[in-house]
């Protein structure tokens, strides 16, 4: 098992997947000899509402949603730069773009989707989905990786998220994640 903090150092090798719908067959074809691995990533998510470049930008809500207590119905995009440490000029080793929503009327918990986006070392271009249920105020949420592309074909896993800083007049927050993931 490696650790991303570790592995992102390497130099590229010939591990980057060959593209294109030949390359994807030809992939196939060997699955059934291909030895499923698993794969362990750290890696710190920072979520920037507020300053001069927000990466987590609001584009909806319902005309309730500020009377709710939890935020009912508030939907973002976002862009977030994912790194190898907790501070805002550690190496960035990726993005998570995608789609997050408050959906609960009871607790303060968003829909996430999505796409863990890696632009370094040997995970570079490949990328990682995520589709879950994160309720923000608990210490640890799990969320399933539910696919990937690239060295992450065919991937399932488990992203477990903690907030590691929230600065509460920003409201700007880094968490940190762990990943472990199955793939072959
Ligand atoms: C939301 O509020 C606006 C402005 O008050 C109003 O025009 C609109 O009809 C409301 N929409 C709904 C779905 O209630
Ligand atoms: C990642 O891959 C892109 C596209 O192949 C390349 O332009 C870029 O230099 C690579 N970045 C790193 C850090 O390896």
């Amino acid at each position: 098992m490696l650790s991303y903090s570790v592995t992102i150092s390497l130099v590229i090798g010939g591990s980057e997947a060959q593209k294109g719908p030949r390359a994807v067959e030809n992939w196939f074809s060997k699955l059934p000899n291909a030895k499923e691995k698993v794969t362990k990533l750290q890696f710190y998510f920072h979520d920037i509402v507020s300053g001069k470049k927000p990466t987590s930008v609001p584009v909806a809500r319902a005309n309730s949603t500020f009377a709710s207590p939890t935020y009912f119905g508030l939907v973002s995009v976002i862009d977030n730069p994912l790194t190898t440490g907790p501070g805002p000029k550690s190496k960035i080793v990726g993005r998570a773009q995608g789609i997050t929503g408050y959906s609960s009327f009871n607790e303060l918990s968003l829909l996430m989707t999505l796409n863990l986006v890696f632009t370094s070392g040997e995970y570079n271009g490949s990328t990682l989905s995520v589709v879950g249920y994160n309720p923000i105020n608990h210490e640890y949420r799990e969320m399933p990786i539910v696919g990937g592309s690239g060295v992450f074909r065919l991937a399932r896993g488990v992203a477990t998220a903690r907030t590691a800083k929230f600065h509460r007049r920003s409201g700007n927050a880094v968490v940190e994640y762990n990943v472990m993931v199955l793939h072959y």
